[in-house]
């Protein structure tokens, strides 16, 4: 599976209107000021207005919810993650839940091997400033491995956008993906609306691990991503303002 991270280069935003224009002719005739007074004309050196620095880009961590023994996970998110690499607003992280090992029974006293298990996910979910989550439909819900690690983790999520990809059978997931919305409600999370979604998954990808029919699929994921760029950096932001109290 590719893990690559993304380029990180940052659109420039353009200056605010008006911040760079010289002062108007008003000032020569302005009796507050001598006659030769210099206009102060923004230079080379002059610092850039906050506006104009690039912006950090978006951690997103991807987290691929299934951990069946010949699952089609995977295909899935290697989609995904070209899509994500096509674009300079994210880094990504990936977490598979198929490599995690971790046991369902929760304890407040992990076993060594299990908080290995957890040091091995937990800092990735941390560090992440948003989410999409990966998941297949199994009798109308997402995967027992996925709630395992979800529910192993709190403030991991806490006010951090997820973004939903979801795939299955005829329904394409999507009750898997709206059972999602509810739980990382619970965790303070929020769910963007947009979702990519795949019915009949193994028919809808060629050999080449391509979809059919890109067309749509890439779409649904550029508004899916851009929503989820908007709320990171929204929540980002915020957060450095005020931390979250919820
Ligand atoms: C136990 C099980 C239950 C399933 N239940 C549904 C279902 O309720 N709705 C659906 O559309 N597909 C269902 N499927 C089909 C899967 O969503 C589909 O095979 C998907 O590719 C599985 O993802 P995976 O291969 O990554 O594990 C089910 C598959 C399994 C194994």
């Amino acid at each position: 599976m590719n893990t690559a991270t993304a380029e990180t280069t940052a659109p420039v935003s353009p200056p605010a209107a008006g911040s760079t224009a010289a002062p108007d002719s008003a000032s020569a005739s302005d009796p507050a000021l001598p006659a030769s007074a210099p206009v102060p004309v923004p230079g080379p050196l002059a610092a850039p207005a906050a506006s104009a620095l690039p912006e950090a880009p978006v951690r997103v961590t991807v987290v691929v919810g299934s951990d069946r023994e010949g699952r089609f996970g995977p295909v899935v998110a290697d989609w995904l993650l070209e899509r994500i690499g096509e674009r300079d607003d994210f880094a990504v992280e990936v977490v598979d839940v198929a490599a995690a090992s971790l046991p369902t029974a929760l304890s407040h006293d992990p076993s060594p091997s299990v908080a290995a298990a957890l040091a091995e996910v937990s800092p990735a979910l941390d560090a992440a400033d948003a989410f999409v989550v990966l998941t297949p439909e199994y009798n109308h819900s997402f995967p027992a491995g996925l709630k395992n690690l979800i529910d192993r983790h709190f403030t991991e999520w806490r006010a951090k956008p997820v973004a939903l990809v979801s795939y299955g059978g005829i329904s394409g997931g999507l009750r898997a993906a709206e059972h999602l919305r509810q739980v990382f409600a619970e965790l303070h999370a929020v769910t963007v609306r947009d979702t990519v979604s795949f019915h009949g998954a193994a028919g809808a990808f060629d050999t080449g691990g391509r979809p059919r029919d890109p067309a749509g699929p890439s779409a649904a994921a550029t508004a899916m991503l851009d929503q989820l760029a908007w709320w990171a950096r929204a929540l980002r932001e915020a957060k450095e303002r005020r931390p979250y109290g919820g």
